[in-house]
């Protein structure tokens, strides 16, 4: 995707990487509407960023994305590029159903009927622009397993089957798809993670991203070097190691 003269609809962008990623494409020059659920963080980013769009969204509602599509729709009929990023991690024990299934349901909600939802109320719109782009939003968790998030993992791996299929799908029409795929970042994500130093730091993350994104304009996947790790266990057949090294000797247990 270009760099600039897009216009940019994020939901899930209140906080965290989307926030950031939205402020960065605003800065090169694109459009960009902020999507999320909680209202004043919408005031505070409109009140402080003139110029960035806002909308509020609930990606888990049907009837929510539903409405959000159609007043961003009508707001920039230009729309070209969607970012599904909202989503939720939340730690689960699937030893006992009370501990994991309502966030498993909750978790693939947002995370995988979320974009499929989002998806659904925009490709018709992009495939009607020049130039179009859909960015997914996996994990290096969809390569490799996490033991305290397991629907998380498993949400994210849909994703990035999800984008390399629809991919093949979109190939004869304007609408490129493009998963990005972080590594540990330093957001709210998960209680803890903004203050683990072993996350990269959210606005060196960025800087990467938009250096790859501009490097390859043509890429299918937005790789970090700190997440070819997680990402390519299995191609380099060291993936039973990569497990032990992110989950310890949890990786033996139960
Ligand atoms: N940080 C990491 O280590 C990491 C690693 C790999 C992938 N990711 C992915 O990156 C994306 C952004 O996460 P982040 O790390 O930036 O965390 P974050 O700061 O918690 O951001 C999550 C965003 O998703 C929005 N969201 C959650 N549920 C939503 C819903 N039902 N409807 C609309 N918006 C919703 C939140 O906005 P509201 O609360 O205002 O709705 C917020 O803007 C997620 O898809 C996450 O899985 C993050």
């Amino acid at each position: 995707m270009n760099l600039s003269g897009n216009t940019v609809f994020i939901p899930g962008s209140t906080s965290g990487i989307g926030l950031a990623l939205a402020l960065e494409l605003q800065a090169r020059g694109n459009t960009v509407i902020v999507g999320g659920r909680r209202a004043e963080s919408l005031a505070r980013i409109a009140a402080e960023y003139p110029g960035i769009d806002t909308v509020q969204i609930d990606t888990a509602d049907p009837a929510s994305i539903a409405s959000a599509a159609k007043q961003v729709l009508a707001g920039h009929p230009g729309l070209n590029v969607l970012v599904t990023m909202a989503g939720v991690m939340q730690v689960e024990d699937w030893r006992d159903p009370a501990a994991f299934l309502t966030s498993a349901e909750t978790t693939v909600t947002t995370n995988l009927l979320g974009p499929i939802r989002l998806i659904a109320a925009f490709v018709e719109h992009l495939r009607a622009q020049p130039d179009a782009t859909i960015m997914t939003v996996s994990s290096g968790l969809a390569f490799t397993p996490f033991k305290p998030t397991p629907s998380y993992n498993a949400s994210k791996a849909a994703i990035h089957m999800l984008s390399e299929s629809i991919r093949l799908q979109l190939a004869d029409t304007s609408v490129r798809i493009v998963e990005l795929e972080p590594p540990a970042v330093r957001t709210t994500l998960l209680p803890g993670l903004e203050e683990n130093e072993s996350a990269m730091p959210l606005d060196e993350f960025i800087t990467e991203v938009v250096g790859l994104l501009e490097a390859e304009p043509d890429a299918k996947e937005i790789q970090v070097e700190r997440v070819k790790f997680l990402r390519y266990g299995e191609a380099r057949g060291d993936y039973d190691q990569v497990v032990e090294a992110i989950n310890g000797h949890a990786a033996q247990g139960n």
